[in-house]
C-alpha cells in the first residue's frame, strides 16, 4: 500500500450558483451541469485508483434554501440515481450514501436502495454521496445510539472507545479522509465529516465546481503527496 497515495477522497463540491450566474443563468442550471462532472470526475478517480471517493451533495442545513431551488435539486438527484446505473456498471463502482435519508420521498428512496443492491459487488471504487448529510447530526444521531445501546446493556461504558464509537457512524465501514477538496474558494468545511476529517489534508480550488475537471483531481493529488502527514508524531 503507498502510504503517499490518498486512498480516500472527499470534496465540497461548491460554486454551482455562483458559476451559474456569473454567465447570466439561473443557478439550478450551475447544479445540472455539475451532476455531469460528478460523472466525470467519478470515471476520473476510479482511473487514477482512489478507493472512496464521497462527495457532499446536500447537506442538513441545504434546506435553508428557496423551495423553488430544492425542489430542483431533489428532482435532478431522482433522475441522477436513474441514470446512474450503467456508468457505475461499467467502472467498477459500489455505491453508497451517508446522511439521514429517511427524509427523502419513497421513489428517491427505492432508487438509492436499488443502486446499492445492483452495485454491491464492484469492487474497483466506493462512492458515496452525503445526502441530507450534517457532521453535527452524524454525532448526535451516534451518541444518541450508543446511549440506547449502553441503557439496553448492549455496551459497557467503559469498553467504549474510538473504535467502538466510531461503528455509530454513517462512515462505520470505511476508512478516514485522506484528502479533502473544496472547489468554489470558500475555505471551510461547512459541517462535512468532521470526525472523519481529523488528519485529513485540505486542498482548495477557486474555480466552481462545473470548472473541475480530472486535471484538477490530479493536480490535488500531486499536491497530497508533496504533504509530509504526521498525525501528532515527529
Ligand atoms: C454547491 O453549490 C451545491 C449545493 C450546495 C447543493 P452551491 O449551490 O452552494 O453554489 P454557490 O456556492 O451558491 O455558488
Ligand atoms: C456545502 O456547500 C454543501 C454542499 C456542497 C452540498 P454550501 O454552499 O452549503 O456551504 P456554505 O453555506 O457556503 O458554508
Ligand atoms: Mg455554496
Amino acid at each position: 500500500m503507498d502510504e503517499n497515495f490518498p486512498f480516500h477522497v472527499a470534496i465540497i463540491m461548491d460554486g454551482n450558483g455562483r458559476w451559474a450566474t456569473s454567465l447570466g443563468k439561473k443557478r439550478t442550471y450551475g447544479h445540472y451541469i455539475g451532476s455531469k462532472v460528478v460523472d466525470e470526475i467519478t470515471k476520473g478517480a476510479v482511473k487514477l485508483g482512489i478507493k472512496y471517493l464521497t462527495l457532499y451533495t446536500f447537506s442538513t442545513e441545504n434546506w435553508k434554501r428557496p423551495k423553488s431551488e430544492i425542489r430542483f435539486l431533489m428532482a435532478l438527484l431522482k433522475t441522477q440515481l436513474r441514470k446512474k446505473e450503467k456508468l457505475f456498471m461499467d467502472n467498477g463502482v459500489a455505491f453508497s450514501t451517508i446522511g439521514d435519508i429517511s427524509v427523502f420521498d419513497e421513489r428517491v428512496k427505492k432508487g438509492i436502495e436499488e443502486l446499492k443492491e445492483k452495485t454491491k459487488n464492484n469492487k474497483k471504487m466506493r462512492l458515496t454521496l452525503a445526502l441530507n448529510y450534517g457532521g453535527k447530526h452524524e454525532l448526535t444521531q451516534a451518541a444518541k445510539r450508543l446511549a440506547e445501546d449502553v441503557k439496553s446493556n448492549k455496551l459497557k461504558i467503559d469498553d467504549m472507545d474510538e473504535n467502538t464509537f466510531e461503528r455509530y457512524l454513517y462512515t462505520y465501514d470505511m476508512p478516514d479522509v485522506d484528502l479533502l477538496i473544496r472547489t468554489g474558494g470558500e475555505k471551510r468545511i461547512s459541517n462535512f465529516l468532521l470526525w472523519q476529517s481529523a488528519y485529513a489534508e485540505f486542498v482548495f480550488f477557486d474555480k466552481y465546481w462545473p470548472e473541475f475537471t480530472v486535471s484538477d483531481l490530479e493536480t490535488a493529488i500531486d499536491e497530497f503527496k508533496r504533504r509530509k502527514r504526521r498525525f501528532g508524531g515527529l
